[in-house]
């Protein structure tokens, strides 16, 4: 297993559009653990294979607080979303240090296949459901700072430069 390099915004390839993943083989349940390696050693709840430079329809997390649960989503659609929408705050591990308030769906449901292809139905909600909306957006090329004001964008924009810069 291998930990794997993060994308940090304003990164352009996190603006790629990922594609289905089509063979379900020993090289797709390598990645698989080396992504859920990655996002456990990050302390992050979920990681989309966009973040590490992938294009792949491909998403892990965790939302456990005993961080034992991993679940593994490839080629997910949201098949249900719940009309009731809440703001919470939300942070990425491609974004780090940055927390701000996104207004998603209560809950989802959300149908995917997991590493070895078995196609099931998974209902989220609470944090679990945040996550998914969050890491699908990733899959089509979307941060969560895109749903902020372009000043507050902005401003991260300059600050995550400056950090790259600084810690280069
Ligand atoms: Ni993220």
């Amino acid at each position: 297993m291998a930990l794997l390099n993060i994308l940090c915004y304003p990164d352009p390839r996190l603006h790629k559009v990922a594609k289905p993943v089509t063979e379900f083989d020993e090289k797709l349940r390598a990645l698989v653990a080396d992504m859920l390696e990655t996002m456990y050693e990050s302390q992050g709840v979920g990681l989309a294979a966009t973040q590490i430079d992938v294009h792949q329809r491909l998403v892990v997390m965790d939302t456990s607080e005993e961080r034992n649960q991993p679940v593994v989503l490839i080629n997910p659609e949201i098949t249900w979303a719940s009309e009731e929408r809440i703001k919470g705050e939300e942070g990425c591990l491609s974004v780090p240090g940055i927390y701000d308030g996104v207004e998603r769906a209560v809950s989802v449901k959300v149908k995917a296949a997991d590493e070895h292809g078995q196609v099931r139905e998974l209902e989220a909600e609470g944090l679990m459901a945040v996550c998914v909306q969050h890491e699908l957006d990733h899959l089509m090329g979307k941060v969560f700072v895109e749903y902020l004001s372009p000043l507050k964008r902005n401003r991260i924009k300059t600050k995550m430069l400056k950090a790259q810069k600084d810690s280069a």
